[in-house]
C-alpha cells in the first residue's frame, strides 16, 4: 500500500501530468498567417486544351454506368450516368500531347434539354502542373456554343483554385458519338 501523499507531492503530480498531456495532445484548431498560407502570392493562370470524349469503338474512355428504366422525357435521356477517364490533349488531335486526364462523371440532369451535371476533376501531368488537380462542379448544356462550368478548388499548384471553365465543341461524330472539345479554364490560386 502507498503512503498518502501530502499536498505539495500531489500537486506537483498534478503539475506533472498536466504538463505532460499539454505538450502531447495537438489542438483541434490553431489561427494560420496570411503568409503561412502563401496568400500574398496570388496567382492568375489560363489553361487551354481539348478534352476527348471517346465513347464508342475498342477503347471508350467514357463509359454509361446507370440508365433511366422509364422513358418519358423528350430525348428519352434523362437520367443517364456516365463515367469518363477522357484525354486532356494541348491540340484537338487524338495523338497530341497529353496534358491530363478528365476523371469523373456526367450525368443526364436536365429533362427538356440536353444539360448535363459535371463532376469530376481534371488530373494534370504537364511539367510543374504533373500531379496537380482542379475539381469542377457544374451544369454542361452540351449542345450550346460556349457552356461555362465554376472551378471549385483544387490540389497541389491550384490549392485555394476558384475559377471557371468554357467549353466549346470542336468536334463531334454523330454517328460515333465521339466529341472533342476545347476548354479555357481561367483559376486564381495561390
Ligand atoms: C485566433 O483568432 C481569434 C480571432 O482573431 C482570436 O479570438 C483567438 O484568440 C485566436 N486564437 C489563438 C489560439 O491565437
Ligand atoms: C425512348 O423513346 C424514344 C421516342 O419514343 C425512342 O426513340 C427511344 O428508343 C426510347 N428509349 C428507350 C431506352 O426506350
Ligand atoms: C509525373 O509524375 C509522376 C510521379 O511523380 C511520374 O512518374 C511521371 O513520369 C510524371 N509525368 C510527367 C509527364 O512528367
Amino acid at each position: 500500500m502507498p503512503k498518502t501523499l501530502h499536498k505539495p507531492q500531489f500537486l506537483i503530480i498534478i503539475f506533472l501530468l498536466h504538463f505532460f498531456i499539454t505538450i502531447h495532445s495537438k489542438p483541434f484548431s490553431r489561427n494560420l498567417s496570411q503568409k503561412s498560407l502563401h496568400f500574398k502570392n496570388e496567382k492568375q493562370t489560363h489553361l487551354h486544351f481539348y478534352f476527348h470524349d471517346i465513347v464508342s469503338g475498342p477503347h471508350p474512355t467514357a463509359v454509361k454506368v446507370a440508365s433511366p428504366t422509364t422513358n418519358n422525357t423528350i430525348l428519352g435521356q434523362f437520367g443517364l450516368v456516365m463515367m469518363m477517364d477522357d484525354p486532356l490533349t494541348v491540340g484537338p488531335e487524338p495523338h497530341s500531347k497529353l496534358v491530363g486526364r478528365a476523371q469523373g462523371i456526367y450525368a443526364s440532369a436536365d429533362m427538356k434539354e440536353i444539360g448535363f451535371l459535371m463532376v469530376l476533376n481534371y488530373c494534370f501531368i504537364e511539367g510543374k502542373y504533373n500531379g496537380s488537380t482542379l475539381s469542377i462542379l457544374g451544369r454542361n448544356a452540351a449542345l450550346t456554343t460556349m457552356r461555362e462550368m465554376p472551378v471549385v478548388g483544387g490540389t497541389g499548384l491550384f490549392r485555394f483554385a476558384t475559377g471557371y471553365a468554357q467549353a466549346k465543341t470542336h468536334s463531334i461524330d454523330f454517328k460515333t458519338g465521339n466529341a472533342v472539345v476545347e476548354y479555357n479554364v481561367f483559376v486564381v490560386h495561390y
